[in-house]
């Protein structure tokens, strides 16, 4: 079977590229992934030789280029990662997020109807989405796959509007397709642009750690290699023309989980208790921020018998070993780019 994987050079991508490579010798993996920012290839180098793997380098948003690839690698199945991702940076330049997560969606559509609509036995499009489409709830409550879409940022919303035209084209020429909707990932690999590594650098720089208003806001955390076994999960086992959701059972104030990863720094990198703490700044709000995530994964549970490996304490405490261990591929992915989005970002 020929699996095509959109996004696999990122940070959710290269674990599921992964997973699939070594765990399905008999298909084969095609990555496609145009390198952005948040694209790296170090992330792959373990499996980049496996004879079941290919890296295609491409933009979802050049639609020749990607029905070339369709027509010559004959993609059975889509697995559809590929996005701008960060939520601050959809605030700056929003449109950015609607080529590459509504248009480049698309494109990917109309290329999978083109090659299979004379028959979609055995296809799947498998577009990986994410909580943030329902908005915000307030203290109580969880998202279920029932909750109406409310984004309120213009990532959320344009991965809120590539999930309608998935679904679209399901309901309109019968594409075979499924939809997950996952809470936040943190792990390996993660750019620090995300909260986790973001401060996990900041405390190995001693920069302030800048905690966005008061640091109530809720999010619902998932160990990215917990999200990579429910992808398999979904891939293999899934209702077609469903909606699963996927998180962690696991709510946490970002303040609460400031001070957890400050006390673990401190324990790892054998400095006083309360000295990361130190560094936490209270900064300007970010605009339309959602006061809160939480989801309901009964129906993956129930369904497909899936439920996270990982508690949070040791997932993080995996996750700062990592980073602590590869200082090499954090040097990279904080040079050139990075340090002008945050001077533009925190300064
Ligand atoms: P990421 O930003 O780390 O990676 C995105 C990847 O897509 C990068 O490798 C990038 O090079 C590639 N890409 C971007 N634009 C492209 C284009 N035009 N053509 C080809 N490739 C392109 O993102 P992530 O955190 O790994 O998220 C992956 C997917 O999972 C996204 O669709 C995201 O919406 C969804 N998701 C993420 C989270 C999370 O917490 N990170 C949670 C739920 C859902
Ligand atoms: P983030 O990792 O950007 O994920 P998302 O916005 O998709 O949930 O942010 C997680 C939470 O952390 C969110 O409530 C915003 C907050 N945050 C900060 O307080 N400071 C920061 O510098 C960043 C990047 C995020």
């Amino acid at each position: 079977m020929n699996v095509l994987i959109t996004g696999g050079a990122g940070f959710i991508g290269s674990h599921v590229v992964r997973l699939f490579v070594e765990n399905y010798p008999e298909y084969h993996i095609y990555n496609l992934d145009n390198l952005t920012y948040a694209g790296n290839l170090e992330n792959l180098k373990d499996i980049e030789r496996q004879s079941n793997y290919t890296f295609l380098k491409a933009d979802i948003t050049d639609e020749t280029h990607i029905n070339e690839l369709f027509e010559t690698y004959k993609f059975e199945r889509v697995i559809h990662l590929a996005a701008e991702s960060h939520v601050d940076r959809s605030i700056t330049d929003p449109l950015a997020f609607v080529k590459t997560n509504v248009i480049g969606t698309m494109i990917l559509l109309n290329s999978f109807k083109k090659l299979w609509s004379n028959n979609y036995e055995g296809k799947l499009f498998y577009h990986v989405s994410t909580d943030e489409v329902y908005g915000t709830l307030g203290v109580t409550g969880l998202f279920t796959e029932n909750t109406s879409y409310d984004p309120n940022s213009p990532y959320s919303a344009s991965k809120a509007s590539s999930d309608h035209f998935v679904r679209a084209y399901g309901e309109t020429y019968g594409i075979p397709y499924v939809i997950t909707n996952c809470s936040n990932n943190y792990g390996q690999n993660q750019f620090p642009e995300k909260l986790i590594p973001l401060f996990i650098n900041n405390i190995l720089e001693e920069k302030p750690l800048p905690v966005y208003g008061d640091g109530n806001y809720t999010r619902d955390w998932l160990y990215v290699q917990d999200h990579a076994k429910a992808i398999d999960l979904v891939f293999h086992k899934c209702a077609l023309g469903e909606t699963y959701n996927i998180g962690g059972f696991n709510e946490w104030k970002n303040i609460d989980l400031v001070k957890l990863l400050c006390q673990q720094m401190d324990e790892k990198l054998n400095k006083p208790k309360g000295t990361s703490e130190q560094l936490i700044t209270f900064v300007k709000d970010r605009p339309g921020h959602d006061l809160r995530y939480a989801i309901d994964a009964s129906k993956i549970n129930k369904e497909l018998g899936w439920k996270p490996s990982v508690t949070f304490e040791e997932g993080l405490s995996k996750t700062i070993d990592w980073y602590l261990n590869n200082d090499e591929w954090l040097n990279h992915v904080t040079s050139g780019e990075y340090q002008t989005y945050y001077q533009t970002q925190y300064n």
